[in-house]
């Protein structure tokens, strides 16, 4: 096994930047959960896919493979041989990954690629139950937080530079209903692993968390 550093947390904790950036300093693979969900998603949604429809979600799962690879050190997502990497990034998307993740087959079907990346590589993996369910064993486990004002501002600035029209208070709406449904559904819920640390990142930047993690990582013996 790898060194394993597990980051859970709500959407817009700034998980994703964080860990890219801890993974280059420590010289780890950086991998993104979210974006395998969100690869399902926009399957799911191509084909009009119904979530509620048991056996219709089970069909198109059979349909699907999902791979990862690395270009330049980003991660690529692979859909059935397309590279979708640049599609899964929009809030059609965000919802459908947030609905469809909670269906235990969509969660059976990325475990195993989830564990047998981790178990290869030294990497960082993030998602919502990585520490808890995926790689209970991980050496360190971080859950990283900050408050809905603070994670819809970010995502806001985030929008407006990219020239995207968008409105604060839709932000943190669809941001609550996410985080309501990732963290109230049955099975593996987001929530803190008991041996995880806590790292609110309201009132810190960018730069302070990452150090702060890569400390905790060289203490554990990465
Ligand atoms: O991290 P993200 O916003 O890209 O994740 C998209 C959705 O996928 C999120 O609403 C919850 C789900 N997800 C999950 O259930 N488990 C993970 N390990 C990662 C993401």
């Amino acid at each position: 096994m790898g060194f394993n550093i597990a980051i859970d947390g709500p959407a817009g904790a700034g998980k994703s930047t964080i860990a890219k950036l801890a993974a280059k300093e420590l010289g780890f693979i950086y991998i993104d959960t979210g974006a395998m969900y969100r690869t399902i998603a926009l399957y799911l949604i191509r084909e009009h896919v119904d979530c509620e429809d048991e056996q219709a979600l089970s069909d198109a799962l059979r349909s699907i493979e999902v791979e990862i690879s690395y270009t330049d050190g980003v991660q690529q997502l692979i859909l059935n041989g397309e590279n979708v990497t640049d599609l899964i990034r929009t809030e059609e998307v965000s919802q459908m990954a947030s609905i469809s993740s909670a269906k235990p087959q969509v969660r059976q079907k990325l475990l195993q690629l989830q564990r047998t990346a981790a178990e290869k590589y030294d990497v960082i993996m993030d998602g919502r139950d990585i520490g808890t369910v995926i790689l209970p064993d991980a050496q360190l486990k971080i859950y990283l937080t900050a408050s809905i004002e603070e994670r819809a501002r970010r995502r806001y600035m985030e929008m407006q530079e990219k020239g995207i029209e968008c409105d604060l208070h839709e932000i943190e709406a669809d941001i609550a209903e996410r985080d309501e449904r990732d963290m109230n559904r049955e099975v593996s819920p987001l929530k803190q692993a008991e041996d995880a640390v806590l790292i609110d990142s309201s009132h810190m930047t960018i730069t302070d968390v990452c150090e702060k993690i890569c400390e905790l990582a060289r203490n554990a013996g990465a």
